[in-house]
């Protein structure tokens, strides 16, 4: 395992969308490794493909609550429902922070390192940060969907994705 440089803002492959997961194999495995490390190093509770330079549908968040280190392979939104407004971050944008709005429900399909697909539903900060994820893998930022940027005084406990 190993901690892997983050891509930072700007760079190309931040704003593409990436390629489909094909093989489910000790590479894929090794990769989620070295990203969950590297998510870790970097106390953030998300992290995808393309913030590591790799072009691949892959994605992690672990917001430390039941649901561990969630594992997404070419993620797609299912069903949305709702809405929340609250302080997001972003590894690829060290010190920026602003308030993004999102569905505060989320249903998604996607396949875990075995290549098996999987069902799951969200809410609130862990909905918001499985979509914040989702979006890295189109080539979406965050900074494209916030509504007022925030001054270091006004967060309080902010994690990046
Ligand atoms: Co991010």
């Amino acid at each position: 395992m190993a901690i892997r440089k983050i891509v930072m803002h700007p760079a190309e492959i931040l704003e593409q969308s990436c390629k489909e997961v094909v093989r489910f194999d000790k590479k894929l495995a090794r990769i989620l490794d070295d990203m969950y490390d590297t998510m870790i190093e970097f106390d953030g509770v998300g992290l995808a493909a393309p913030q590591i330079g790799l072009d691949a549908r892959i994605a992690i968040v672990d917001i430390d609550d039941d649901f561990g280190t969630i594992e997404m392979m070419n993620p797609r939104i299912i069903e949305t429902s709702g809405e929340q407004t609250d302080p997001e971050g972003c590894l690829s944008f060290p010190g920026l922070y602003g308030e993004v709005t999102r569905p505060n429900y989320v249903m998604i399909k996607a396949f875990d390192r075995k290549g098996r697909e999987y069902t799951l539903e969200a809410e609130g900060f862990l909905a918001r940060a499985i979509q914040h994820e989702i979006d890295h893998l189109d080539g979406i930022l965050f900074t494209t969907k916030v509504s007022k940027y925030l001054k270091e005084e006004e967060l309080e406990g902010v994690e990046s994705e």
